[in-house]
């Protein structure tokens, strides 16, 4: 059985216990093959595996899904059993004594554009609950998904910027058979939601096929920004310059970030991929 503990203190304790290398996946909980694609690849790089599961209040805009989020803790543990060797699941009031809490982590310019412009303040709670994580678990290697590759980014930035002495590993999105990324904002959709939700994962295949030409990596976008069916309404399609995320021009060379946000049945959904352009 993984031990399941839900106080900083008792956390603090096991994770002396541990010799050797500890890996940490962090996550809301709600977790589906994606998340153990990440438990996998910790288990692979590290001696010991510590699963977060808490959703964060700081990361929830006032008119967002925070109360409604999936949470179904004996599903997530039964999911990771064997897989892991501890996992942190605190109270809001365990994480956060005092809230607001007095002092919090910016995620700096890169976390008020694209996403961060469309959710302001969200990439500031991400950051001051994974630093508070990083800090409680001392990982020597923490596992996060590329499917937020914007959160991706600022991660580094933020172990980069503070010295924080873990390693970012990062996993290729986990798709289901139709291609959909998988998230745990899946479950809110309908069949026929999940049919018009492709228009995410066949944007990313439509824009492999474009590459290595940066204006037809840019014209995918522009087709498929034109063409969402009824029912899928853009947030946002854009190929960035992965350093900066600002938009690439046709007469960018090298690596090209495609970042898709779109809202399907009120659900917002999110897909990435790394292209190379090398030609106009
Ligand atoms: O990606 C997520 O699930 C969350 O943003 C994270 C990293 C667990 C922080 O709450």
């Amino acid at each position: 059985m993984s031990t399941v503990v839900t106080t900083r203190t008792a956390l603090l304790r096991a994770r002396a216990a541990m010799d050797g290398t500890v890996a940490v996946v962090m996550t809301m909980g709600a977790l589906h093959e994606g998340h153990l694609s990440l438990v996998h690849r910790a288990r692979e790089l590290a001696d010991h595996v510590i699963l977060t599961d808490f959703v964060n209040p700081l990361q929830f805009g006032p008119n967002e899904d925070f109360d409604a989020y999936p949470r179904d803790l004996a599903s997530d543990v039964a999911q990771v059993e064997g897989l892991v060797d501890l996992v942190f699941a605190p109270s809001v009031e365990e994480m956060y004594p005092l809230m607001p809490p007095p002092v919090t982590v910016s995620a700096g310019r890169l976390g008020t554009v694209l996403e961060g412009a469309r959710r302001p303040g969200h990439y500031d709670g991400v950051v001051t609950v994974v630093t508070k994580l990083l800090q409680l678990t001392r990982p020597h290697f923490a596992v996060f998904g590329q499917k937020d590759a914007q959160q991706l980014a600022i991660i580094r930035a933020l172990v980069f910027s503070l010295d924080i002495p873990a390693s970012i590993e990062a996993v290729p999105i986990a798709r289901e058979d139709s291609g959909l990324a998988r998230s745990s904002r899946n479950v809110y959709l309908s069949d026929e939601g999940r049919e018009r939700a492709l228009l995410l994962s066949r944007t990313i295949a439509a824009v492999s096929a474009a590459a290595p030409s940066a204006s037809g990596i840019l014209s995918a976008l522009e087709t498929a920004r034109r063409s969402a069916p009824e029912g899928v309404e853009w947030d946002y399609a854009f190929a960035v310059d992965p350093g900066t995320f600002e938009e690439i021009t046709p007469e960018h060379r090298g690596e090209v970030l495609v970042v898709l946000a779109a809202r399907v049945e009120g659900v917002r959904l999110l897909d990435a991929a790394v292209a190379v352009a090398t030609e106009r």
